[in-house]
C-alpha cells in the first residue's frame, strides 16, 4: 500500500524520504506499471545483448539515476516525471518548482508535429528558373512523397509542403545551390528516419527538375515548426514561504530581463531549462542531442541568442512562458529496444508525442523557475550542498546510515571534500 493517503499521482509531500521500495509502492499504486516492470530500472537491465545491438563497439552499458520528479500538473493532469540525470538537485529543484506552481500546473499548446527534410542541389546553372520549376513541380514531388509514406499519411501524418529556396548564386564555389524543403508531419515519430529515407528517396529527381547535382539530403534538426509552448503563473505567497514574495517576484523578472538583454546569462539560463528537458528525453530514450541543437539554433533565430523562457510581473505573481521546438517520439528509436525508456512513458502514462513534449517542457519551465528564484533570493549552492555532501560521503565509503551521519556533518562544518568526509567517518565507525 501506497504511503499517501490523498491517492493524489503527483503531490507527495515527503516522497524524497522514502526509501526506494517504498517509492516503488507508489508508482505501482497509481500507475499501470508493476514491480517487476519497475526491475526493468535495476541496475544491469540493460542486457549487455541488447547494448550490444544499439550501438557499435559496445564494452559494457553506463548506468545513471534514475527518478520521478513529483508535484507536476501538465494540462490539468497530475503527472510524475521520469529524469534521468547524473546532476544533483535538478530533480529537487523541479519537483519543488511544480509544487509553488500546484494546482494549476503548467499549460501547454503544441504546434502540428511538422518536421523538415533538406534536399541540397549544386551545380545549377541557372537557380532563378530551378526554383521556378521546382515550385512548378511542387505538387507532385508531394504526391510522389506521399505515396511513400503510406502508413504515417493514414495515421493523419506525411508530406504537407514542398518549398525551394535559393542558397547561393550560379557564381559560389558550388554554382548555383538551392535547398528543397520538405515540410512533413511526422505524428508520433520523432521523424529522422523517415525524412532521411524520403530526402534520400526524392534527391535524384529534385536534381533533374532543378538541373543540378543532389548534395547533402537529410532531416534539418532546427525544427521550428515543431514547437511546444508551456505557461505557468505563481502566486506570491507560494513563492515566498516565510521570505517577501513581492521581492522575489521582482527578483525573478529582473532576472529573466538579464537573460534577455546578455547572451552570457541566456546561455546559463537555457541551460538551465535543458537541466529539465534533457532529463526527461533521457529517460524516455530520445535523441537529446537533435533537441539541443535545435533548441540553441532556435534560441539564436533572430540573430542574438536570446532566452527560451521568461518571466513577467503579473498583479501578485508571474507569469512564466516556455517557447521551443522539441522533436521526440513515442515510436521508434531507443523506445524499440530500452526497456527503461518504455518504461519511462509507461509511467508518465504518455501514448503521444506532443504529450511527451509538454511534459518535458514542463521540467524545462519548472527547471528554470527554480534557478531563477535561487538565484534571486538565496544563491545556488545552499541547495546543492546537502545532496553534494551524500555524494562525497559515498565516495568516502559510507554505507547505510553512516552516508547520512557523515553527510550532516560535512554539511555542518562546510569543508565539503573527501579528505574530511573519510575522517568523520573514520570517528563515527570508531564510535559504534
Ligand atoms: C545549473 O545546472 C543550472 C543553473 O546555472 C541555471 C541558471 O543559472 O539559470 C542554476
Amino acid at each position: 500500500m501506497s504511503e499517501f493517503e490523498t491517492r493524489s499521482v503527483s503531490r507527495l509531500p515527503g516522497f524524497y524520504r522514502l526509501d526506494i521500495a517504498a517509492r516503488r509502492r507508489h508508482l505501482v499504486d497509481t500507475s499501470s506499471v508493476d514491480e517487476e516492470r519497475l526491475a526493468s530500472i535495476d541496475p544491469g537491465a540493460l542486457p549487455i545483448e541488447v547494448a550490444d545491438a544499439m550501438i557499435e563497439n559496445v564494452i559494457g552499458v553506463y548506468a545513471l539515476p534514475f527518478a520521478v520528479a513529483v508535484n507536476f500538473v501538465v494540462d490539468g493532469i497530475e503527472t510524475l516525471i521520469p529524469m534521468v540525470i547524473e546532476e544533483p538537485s535538478v530533480v529537487a529543484a523541479a519537483s519543488n518548482a511544480a509544487r509553488i506552481a500546484w494546482p494549476s500546473g503548467f499549460v501547454t499548446s503544441a504546434s502540428r508535429p511538422v518536421m523538415i527534410g533538406q534536399i541540397q542541389i549544386t551545380m545549377i546553372e541557372d537557380v532563378d528558373a530551378a526554383a521556378a520549376a521546382l515550385s512548378e513541380a511542387a505538387s507532385d514531388l508531394l504526391d510522389d512523397a506521399r505515396r511513400r509514406l503510406p502508413r504515417l499519411v493514414e495515421r493523419g501524418g506525411g508530406p504537407v509542403a514542398l518549398e525551394a529556396r535559393i542558397l547561393a548564386r550560379e557564381d559560389s564555389p558550388d554554382g548555383g545551390v538551392v535547398v528543397v524543403h520538405l515540410h512533413v508531419d511526422c505524428r508520433d515519430a520523432m521523424g529522422a528516419n523517415l525524412i532521411n529515407t524520403l530526402c534520400e528517396a526524392l534527391a535524384e529527381r529534385v536534381a533533374q527538375i532543378a538541373r543540378g547535382r543532389p548534395g547533402v539530403r537529410v532531416v534539418s534538426n532546427l525544427s521550428d515548426e515543431r514547437t511546444i509552448t508551456v505557461r505557468c503563473h505563481v502566486d506570491d505567497d507560494a513563492l515566498a514561504e516565510g521570505g517577501n514574495g513581492a521581492e522575489a517576484r521582482a527578483a525573478i523578472a529582473a532576472a529573466s530581463r538579464f537573460a534577455e538583454l546578455d547572451p552570457y546569462r541566456a546561455t546559463t539560463h537555457n541551460k538551465g531549462i535543458m537541466n529539465g528537458v534533457d532529463a526527461v528525453l533521457l529517460a524516455t530514450g530520445q535523441d537529446w542531442r537533435a533537441v539541443e541543437a535545435g533548441a540553441h539554433a532556435f534560441a539564436a533565430r533572430t540573430g542574438a541568442y536570446r532566452p527560451l523562457a521568461v518571466w513577467r510581473e503579473s498583479g501578485r505573481g508571474l507569469d512564466g512562458c516556455l517557447v521551443m521546438p522539441l522533436a521526440v517520439g513515442t515510436l521508434g528509436g531507443a523506445l524499440h529496444t530500452h526497456p527503461a525508456a518504455r518504461l519511462a512513458l509507461e509511467l508518465a502514462n504518455i501514448e503521444h508525442a506532443d504529450r511527451l513534449a509538454a511534459v518535458a517542457a514542463a521540467a524545462g519551465l519548472a527547471s528554470n523557475l527554480a534557478a531563477l528564484r535561487a538565484l534571486a533570493t538565496e544563491g545556488i549552492q545552499r541547495g546543492h550542498m546537502s545532496l553534494h555532501a551524500r555524494g562525497l560521503a559515498l565516495a568516502a565509503g559510507a554505507a547505510g546510515e553512516l552516508v547520512e551521519q557523515v553527510a550532516v556533518e560535512l554539511s555542518a562544518c562546510g569543508d565539503l571534500t573527501t579528505r574530511r568526509a573519510r575522517e568523520i567517518l573514520v570517528r563515527l565507525t570508531r564510535s559504534v
